[in-house]
């Protein structure tokens, strides 16, 4: 059984199964009580004291009992983030009647227990308020009642592959899986145009609301399998959180969580296909877990199915042990037997299918300028990028940065110059043990993209000299510094720049 067919059931219509063009038009209202109440990112995590990311069902209780207060913030978090039911006079005075209107003739509102409650979650992420179904790891636990059609939650992948996603402008953007619409949502602000496509129509449904509840409109959201609804477009973005978990033989079925039993069918697909969608200089940022980093490049290289035309970047987040990621993903267990149960199931799962090691992370594909084939010099590249740790803030413009330096490496020649310019969010940290030698390291807290880094002193040099002069490419260039200065450009620490203009004026 689906969510859809369960609300049916039960309600006699699904959560947004009615919205119509007038309800469209009316949502804004609801957008304009939640903002005037101050139910935005930074709002919940003060009234919270922690990132809305980070809630846990766990903490909901003490929160609404011990944390919250009774203004009209406090009410929408009871209501959107931490299922409580809330008394109709309280909803009254967080939502005008227009609000309250739309609300209740889209499902979202219903009648319990002698106060209102609501079927959804509203996560604030990247400056936008999103419709989700509530509920991680509850209802869909057993294999009868799966509820496979759940459309995701804002997780730390969603808001991570928004932060990675490079901003600069796009024509047109495609969103494969987009769920609850996040990444649309994020990418309109950058395109002209974006086109969301996703498998479950309950989805599609979220993500129109979402699209309404932020006044965005230069988005469609298609129902479909991955390319089948864009076949013979081409886009300059294509951004996607695919289902990547490896499936656990016999557990309950998720769709927006199951990618085969390696967990990358989805991911092969998708990579696949870069070569028909992307427009020559096209990007596609995908998140994913990343199965066996070591052997990951062979297998994109296999995936793309050619030998030129494009360039990778793999960014890793942070390495999950084994036995914690089956732990995690068995986290929705009822009890700490049927916990380890299915943790134990997983661990023989990954086993089977031949994973050893699990990193979180990216994987961005860049079809060279140049486009695939002749003229497209030089084989695929992959190379890997070990980031500071999880990504929150945005970091586009250190992919796009490395790309922009592959392309002047491959294409620049010899009398190609820039300036190296440090990143500004880098801090240069010397100890001096008592009696020891100097020890040096460059930290970013700033700055998710750049990880801290101890450096020798030559290293130490020339980051002082970037930071005190303008430091041509072309006096490193084939000297002793060039791999150090390499480093710092690959680890997002330097960029290379082009050289200023020559000054002066004619008048
Ligand atoms: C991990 S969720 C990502 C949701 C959202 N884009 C985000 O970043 O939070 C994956 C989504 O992929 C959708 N999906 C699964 N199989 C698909 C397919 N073959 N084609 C298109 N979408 C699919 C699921 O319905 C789900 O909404």
């Amino acid at each position: 059984m689906t969510l859809d067919s369960f609300s049916d059931r039960h309600h006699g219509r699904a959560v947004f199964a009615t919205m119509t063009p007038e309800h469209r038009a009316a949502i804004g209202a609801v957008r304009d009580d939640l903002r005037a109440a101050g139910y935005d990112e930074d709002g919940v995590r003060a009234a919270l004291g922690m990132p809305v990311l980070d809630l846990q069902p766990a903490a909901f209780h003490h929160l609404d009992r011990h944390v919250l207060g009774t203004d009209p913030l406090a009410t929408a978090i009871r209501l959107f983030l931490l299922d409580r039911v809330v008394a109709e006079k309280d909803v009254r005075a967080l939502l005008g009647e227009p609000a309250l209107d739309v609300l209740f003739s889209l499902d979202v509102l219903g009648e319990a227990d002698g106060g209102l409650r609501s079927q959804v979650h509203l996560t604030c992420a990247h400056d936008l308020l999103l419709a989700t179904d509530t509920g991680r790891y509850s209802d869909w636990w057993t294999g009868a009642d799966d509820l496979s059609d759940r459309v995701m939650y804002i997780g730390y992948d969603s808001a991570g592959l928004a932060s990675v996603a490079p901003r600069d402008r796009s024509r047109r953007t495609l969103d494969l899986c987009s769920g609850s619409g996040i990444q649309s949502l994020v990418a309109s602000r950058y395109s002209d145009e974006v086109v969301g496509v996703d498998i479950n129509p309950r989805a599609i449904r979220f993500a129109r609301f979402n699209a309404a509840l932020n006044g965005i409109e230069n988005v469609t959201f298609v129902l479909g399998d991955l390319l089948g609804p864009v076949a013979g477009r081409a886009f300059d973005r294509v951004v996607s959180n695919p289902p990547f978990v490896p499936e656990v033989p016999e557990g309950a079925r998720l769709l927006y969580r199951d990618g085969g039993p390696d967990g990358e069918r989805l991911l092969a697909e998708i990579v696949a296909g870069a070569g028909r969608i992307l427009e020559p200089g096209g990007l596609m940022s995908i998140t994913t877990d990343l199965f066996n980093l070591d052997d990951l490049p062979r297998r994109i290289g296999e995936w793309l199915g050619v030998r030129d035309g494009f360039d990778v970047l793999v960014l890793v987040e942070r390495r999950f042990p084994v036995w914690a990621y089956a732990d995690t993903h068995a986290s929705h267990a009822p009890t700490a037997r049927e916990r380890a149960a299915y943790a134990a199931r997983m661990v023989d799962a990954l086993e089977d299918v031949g994973i050893r090691t699990v990193h979180t992370g990216y994987i961005v594909v860049r079809r060279r300028p140049g486009g695939t084939g002749r003229g497209a010099a030089g084989p695929v590249t992959v190379e890997t990028v070990s980031a500071a740790g999880p990504v929150r803030r945005p970091a586009g413009t250190h992919v796009t940065d490395h790309f922009r330096f592959l392309d002047r490496e491959r294409e620049g020649g010899p009398d190609d110059d820039g300036v190296l310019l440090p990143n500004p969010a880098v801090r240069l940290v010397t100890s001096a043990p008592p009696g020891g030698a100097e020890t040096h390291r460059l930290v970013a807290p700033e700055d998710d993209y750049v990880a801290d880094m101890d450096i020798s002193d030559l290293t130490r040099k020339l980051w002082q000299a970037t930071a005190v002069s303008d430091v041509r490419w072309s006096v490193i260039r084939g000297s002793a510094l060039e791999p150090v200065a390499r480093e710092l450009v690959r680890q997002g620490a330097l960029t290379l720049r082009d050289l200023p203009a020559a000054g002066g004026s004619d008048g």
